[in-house]
C-alpha cells in the first residue's frame, strides 16, 4: 500500500490532508514534533521529526512513496524546504507535494512569495519528482481575528474593497490528497482559490448571517495594522503580512483557478459555506 508522509500534521493544511486521505487506500504517516497524544486525527502512524533535524527527516522518510510538504511560515521556511526535498531525494521519494502560495515570484515584492518561489525553484532544479500546491489567502486565516469579532463585533485590515479568491483549507486538502493517490500530477502546478474573488466586507457579510449578529469590516492603514501586531508578532512577520495586505490590495490575488474543482471532482467551498462550517468560532 502506498504510504504517504504528512508534514505539518497538527497544522490547518497538514491536518486537511489527513482528513482528505482518510478513507482512501493508502498509509498515512502523520509528521509530527512531539510524540502525538491524542494521536493525530487521520493518521495511520506517526513518524516524530523537526525539520531542523536532518537524521530524524531521514527516519521519517523511510519506506515513504510520496510526501505532503508545508512549513510554517518563518525566515527559516525556505532552507527547511530544501533540507527536506534533499532527504526526500536521497530516501527515493516519487512524489512530494509541496505547499506553495499563489503569485509566488522571485522578484515579489511579498517576502513570502519570494521564499515559495526559492524552493519551487530548487525543487525544479533539483529534485525529487514533485507537484506544486499555490493555494491563495486561506479563508481560515479569518478565525486570527475570532477573538476580535466576539469582542468588537468587527474587524480591520489594510485591504479596501479589493477582491481576493480565498480558499477553504479544507480544498487544499482534497486536492493535495487527489495529487497524491492519482497520476499525471509530477511536474504540475496549481493554483488553489476559492470559487469567487471577495471582499472582506463580502466577508463580513457572510460571518453576519451564519452567527446571526452583525460583523463589520474596517478598511485601515498599514500603520494601523501594524500599530496593532508590533510585539504581539516578530517583525519579519509584522512586515510581511504588510507586504501580503499591499499584493491583495493592489488587486494581484484575485483570479479564479478551477483547479479545485477539477482535482476533487467537487465545487471550491465559498465563503458563505466557510462561514457556517466556522459560525461558532465568531459567536460570543
Ligand atoms: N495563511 C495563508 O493565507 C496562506 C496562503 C497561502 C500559502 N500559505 C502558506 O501555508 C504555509 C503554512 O501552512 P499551515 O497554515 O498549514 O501551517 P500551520 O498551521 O502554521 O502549521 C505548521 C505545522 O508545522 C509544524 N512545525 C512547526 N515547526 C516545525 C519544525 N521545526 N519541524 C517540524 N514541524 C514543524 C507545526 O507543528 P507543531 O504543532 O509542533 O507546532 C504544524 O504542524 C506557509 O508556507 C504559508 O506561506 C499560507
Amino acid at each position: 500500500m502506498r504510504r504517504i508522509l504528512v508534514t505539518g500534521a497538527t497544522g490547518a493544511t497538514g491536518g486537511a490532508v489527513l482528513q482528505a486521505l482518510a478513507g482512501r487506500n493508502v498509509t498515512a504517516r502523520a509528521m509530527v514534533r512531539q510524540p502525538a497524544e491524542p494521536a493525530v486525527t487521520g493518521a495511520d502512524e506517526t513518524a516524530v521529526a523537526d525539520f531542523d533535524d536532518p537524521a530524524a527527516l531521514a527516519a521519517a522518510l523511510a519506506d515513504v512513496d510520496a510526501a505532503y510538504l508545508v512549513t510554517p511560515s518563518s525566515e527559516q521556511a525556505a532552507r527547511r524546504q530544501l533540507r527536506f526535498l534533499d532527504a526526500a531525494r536521497a530516501a527515493g521519494v516519487d512524489q512530494v507535494v509541496i505547499l506553495s502560495q499563489l503569485a509566488a515570484a522571485e522578484d515579489s515584492p511579498v517576502r513570502f512569495l519570494r521564499w515559495h518561489a526559492e524552493v519551487e525553484r530548487y525543487a525544479a532544479e533539483h529534485g525529487p519528482a514533485h507537484t506544486v500546491l499555490r493555494p491563495n489567502l486561506f479563508l481560515q486565516g479569518t478565525l486570527a481575528f475570532a477573538d476580535l469579532i466576539r469582542a468588537t463585533g468587527g474587524f480591520g485590515a489594510p485591504i479596501g474593497d479589493a477582491a481576493v479568491s480565498a480558499v477553504d483549507v479544507r480544498d487544499i486538502g482534497d486536492a493535495a490528497a487527489a495529487v497524491l493517490t492519482s497520476d499525471g500530477h509530477l511536474g504540475r502546478s496549481y493554483d488553489l482559490t476559492g470559487p469567487a474573488a471577495i471582499t472582506h466586507t463580502r466577508l463580513a457579510e457572510a460571518i453576519s448571517a451564519a452567527t446571526g449578529r452583525p460583523v463589520h469590516f474596517a478598511d485601515v492603514s498599514p500603520d494601523q495594522f501594524a500599530a496593532q501586531l508590533r510585539g504581539v508578532l516578530p517583525d519579519w512577520q509584522v512586515d510581511g503580512l504588510l507586504e501580503d495586505y499591499a499584493h491583495y490590495r493592489r488587486g494581484e490575488a484575485a483570479a479564479v483557478s478551477t483547479a479545485v474543482p477539477d482535482l476533487t471532482g467537487h465545487p471550491a467551498r465559498g465563503v458563505d459555506e466557510f462561514a457556517r462550517a466556522y459560525a461558532d468560532a465568531f459567536r460570543a
